[in-house]
């Protein structure tokens, strides 16, 4: 078993509970798309750790693309504008597209993906969102498929990160030294 880092604060998830919550949502995306292939695009570089496990508990036909995108905005709260830093290799049109996040904030983000992923004409388009923060929520969004609810704070881990570390973690937690007072926004470095 990994050793807890200094800075981490409180696991909110463990590598097991993740894992076990990742083969329910895995059965029920192979049992919705069954006779269907679906496309699964990642949300770089959060969800490059979900989608790697996702796919090994995933037994129908699959396929996989990533986008990566930057926010305008602080460091740790997004605006709500978004830079496609890398788009899709695939076309996406007539596809049925899940759309795999690793964590919904304010949702501003996932609204404008979703948006633009669906100007390009795919049959379907769902969402999977590891983990939402529901007090934060600020626009109406269709999570089909959801890991788990975190309280208002920042978390780090499975593939989340705080100034870049922290994201090869294999669970869910928060820092030590960190002010969480404002919004779940960090406003000062962990120790
Ligand atoms: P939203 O647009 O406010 O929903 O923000 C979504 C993005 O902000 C996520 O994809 C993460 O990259 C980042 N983010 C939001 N909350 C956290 C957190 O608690 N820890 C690490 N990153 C976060």
């Amino acid at each position: 078993m990994q050793e807890v880092p200094e800075e981490i604060e409180q696991v909110l998830f463990s590598s097991e509970e993740i894992q076990a919550r990742l083969a329910v949502l895995a059965a029920e995306i192979d049992r919705d798309y069954h006779g269907r292939s679906a496309l699964l695009v990642g949300v770089l570089k959060g969800a490059f750790i979900l989608m790697a496990d996702l796919a090994r508990h995933l037994h129908g036909q699959v396929e996989f693309d990533f986008m990566a995108v930057s926010s305008y905005g602080s460091a740790t709260q997004t605006s709500g504008v978004v830079r496609i830093m890398k788009d899709l290799d695939l076309d996406i049109a007539g596809r049925h597209v899940i759309l795999v996040e690793d964590i919904v904030d304010s949702g501003l983000t996932l609204n404008y993906l979703l948006r633009n992923l669906r100007a390009r004409g795919p049959a379907s388009v769902e969402v999977m969102a590891l983990l939402s923060k529901p007090d934060q929520i600020r626009v109406d969004l269709p999570i089909r498929y959801h890991g788990f609810t975190v309280p208002n704070v920042f978390v780090v881990g499975y593939g989340l990160d705080y100034d870049e570390r922290y994201r090869n973690l294999p669970y869910v937690a928060t820092l030590r030294g960190v002010d969480q007072s404002l919004d779940g926004r960090v406003i000062a470095r962990p120790v």
